[in-house]
């Protein structure tokens, strides 16, 4: 079964994606590598070249490749912010593993995502703007199978060894 994991911008689906898997001991697969590395240009480019249906198109083929992938059968992966907002790409997550949403509070994730992180999330604008597009995306991550509430100051392997006990209890 794959770990899907879930959740705004910022909210450490990387960093915690990867000491999941290093803890659990199975490959880790961050789905933004895959759409850069299947499009050959960063994720701003696409944006800015093509739009975002182009990235939506492109993250929906490149879910597709990791969901089916044999060898990433017990992978820990990290999708994206909009993901699972996408209802193809939500059926394939639900389809192809456990989802588990990372939720810190709001002040958090616009505290990371401000300032350098600009630089490679096309969709942050502003504070006002990314507010209103967490709220629209509450209701798809409340969807996910497990929800893991992160507090401000937790280290990435605290929340992945929570994550883990609470995949271990489901089994
Ligand atoms: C997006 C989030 C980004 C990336 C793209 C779109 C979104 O991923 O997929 O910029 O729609 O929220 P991260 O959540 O890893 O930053």
């Amino acid at each position: 079964m794959r770990i899907y994991l879930v959740g705004f911008m910022g909210a450490g689906k990387t960093t915690v994606g990867g000491a999941l898997a290093d803890r659990l001991g199975v490959p880790f697969a961050d789905l933004d590598e895959a759409i850069e590395a299947r499009a050959g240009r960063s994720i701003r480019a696409v944006f800015e070249e093509s739009g975002e249906p182009e990235f939506r198109r492109l993250e929906w083929e490149a879910l597709g490749d990791l969901a089916s992938r044999p060898e990433l059968a017990g992978a820990v992966i990290a999708t994206g912010g909009g993901t699972i907002a996408f209802e193809a790409c939500a059926r394939l997550l639900a389809a192809t593993g456990l989802t588990v949403w990372l939720n810190p509070p709001f002040a958090t994730i616009a505290g990371r995502i401000g300032g350098l992180g600009k630089r490679d999330r096309p969709l942050f604008r502003d504070e006002t703007q990314t507010l209103a597009l967490y709220r629209q995306r509450l209701a798809a991550y409340r969807r996910c199978d497990l929800t893991v509430d992160v507090a401000p100051g937790e280290t990435a392997p605290e929340v992945a060894a929570r994550i883990a006990h609470r995949i271990a209890e489901r089994r």
